[in-house]
């Protein structure tokens, strides 16, 4: 059996010290009625900081904009209610000895695929689509552009104050920020489009610009990025790693700490056409280009990946060598760990301890209430 002690090491960044190198993957789990959090969502995450999880991140929990989100059930962060919720969590995981950061998040014009909701305001994106060709609402303007970089900024100074340890920004999966990424969906010919991924990576930048701005310095910012994205498995925002570099370089010059690189599996490589089919994944190439320390994720202990869970398929468990070789080169820095926590809160533990017998694996009816 392979030596897992190499996720057992501790990880300091900026204010944060972290006892492993297991994260909690955002999840949504939509049980916020009316936006606010309460005593359940309180319990789940401090589960998970007993269960010996490094970091937590939250699910995704929405700015204050008129339509941050595509589905009822997701927490706000924002509002006294959903703020003193928020309180309650970061509490009770603290009491737990754990860390934990909201994952700022606005879902732009994508309509969700778990509910047909809507908000009562259009949605808003770069330029007033869902996917490439598909119309959704109405494109920014530039006070609606200048209004959410604002929210971000002031949701991140209240998760500091409110004693979480760091913040991750949603840059990922086709949502709001993504959407500026993406060719595919910001068709702007202002300063927040262009040609280049440089030019389209300036929203985010502005973002984290002003995020870094209101926690000051030595507070974590991590950034979640993806190539792929639910409305297109096979996109990508780079092809190269000079074009990787120009879309995460800026990021990292504005006050990113983190890059927090999502893939479906993390053992894919990013370009094997450069280093071979057992070369470097996202987080691999994206720390080698930036020198910003990355998260990996991606059906970690698991043998099916995430969009299956919304196809209602569950997953079996499997060892972590893959991840341990990986993490002994110092590929990346953090490991996340998604579905395998949704089933198990004591997963870490049972990783430590190798008693991979009772290893759960991932069902599907554990989404249906917050185990
Ligand atoms: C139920 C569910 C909800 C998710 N919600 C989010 C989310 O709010 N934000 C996000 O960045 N990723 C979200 N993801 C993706 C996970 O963070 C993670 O990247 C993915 O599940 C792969 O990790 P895994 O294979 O270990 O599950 C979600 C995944 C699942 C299964």
């Amino acid at each position: 059996m392979t030596s897992t002690d190499v996720l057992f090491r501790s990880f300091r960044i900026g204010s944060m010290e972290l006892a492993n190198r297991i994260v909690m993957a955002p999840m949504t789990r939509s049980f916020a009625p009316a936006g606010i959090p309460g005593p359940a969502h309180a319990a789940y995450y401090r589960r998970r900081a007993e269960g010996g999880v490094g970091l937590i991140l939250s699910e995704g929990t929405v700015v204050d904009r008129p339509a941050s989100r595509n589905d009822p059930g997701v927490p706000f962060f924002h509002g006294e209610r959903a703020l003193a919720g928020w309180k309650g969590v970061i509490d009770a995981v603290h009491t737990a000895g754990g860390r934990m950061g909201p994952q700022l998040w606005h879902t732009g014009g994508v309509k969700s695929f778990l509910t047909d909701w809507v908000p009562d305001v259009e949605v808003e994106s770069p330029s007033g689509l869902d996917a490439p060709g598909v119309a959704r609402g109405k494109a920014m303007s530039d006070a609606d552009i200048a209004d959410t970089i604002a929210a971000f900024a002031k949701a991140a100074a209240e998760a500091k104050r409110l004693g979480f340890d760091t913040i991750e920004l949603h840059g990922a999966h086709g949502y709001l920020i993504d959407q500026f990424f993406w060719s595919g969906t910001n068709l702007r010919s202002d300063r927040y489009g262009g040609a280049t991924i440089r030019e389209r990576s300036r929203f985010a930048a502005e973002i984290v610009a002003a995020i870094r701005a209101s926690v000051g310095p030595g507070f974590p910012i991590i950034l979640r990025v993806s190539q792929w994205k639910p409305q297109d498995y096979a996109a990508r925002i780079a092809e190269t790693p000079d074009l990787m570099a120009d879309w995460l370089q800026p990021l990292v010059d504005a006050g990113v700490d983190v890059l927090h690189c999502s893939q479906r599996r993390f053992w894919e490589p990013e370009f094997p056409e450069i280093d071979g089919t057992e070369g470097l994944n996202f987080a691999g190439w994206a720390k080698k280009l930036t020198g910003a320390a990355t998260i990996s994720v991606g059906s970690v202990g698991l043998t099916g990946d995430v969009m299956g869970a919304f196809n209602g398929e569950g997953s079996t468990s499997v060892g972590l060598d893959k991840l341990v070789e990986r993490m002994e080169r110092d590929e990346f820095d953090l490991i996340a760990v998604g579905r395998a926590l949704i089933s198990d809160p004591t997963w870490v533990k049972k990783i430590r301890s190798g008693d991979t017998e009772d290893l759960k694996g991932f069902d599907t009816t554990d989404l249906a209430e917050l185990v």
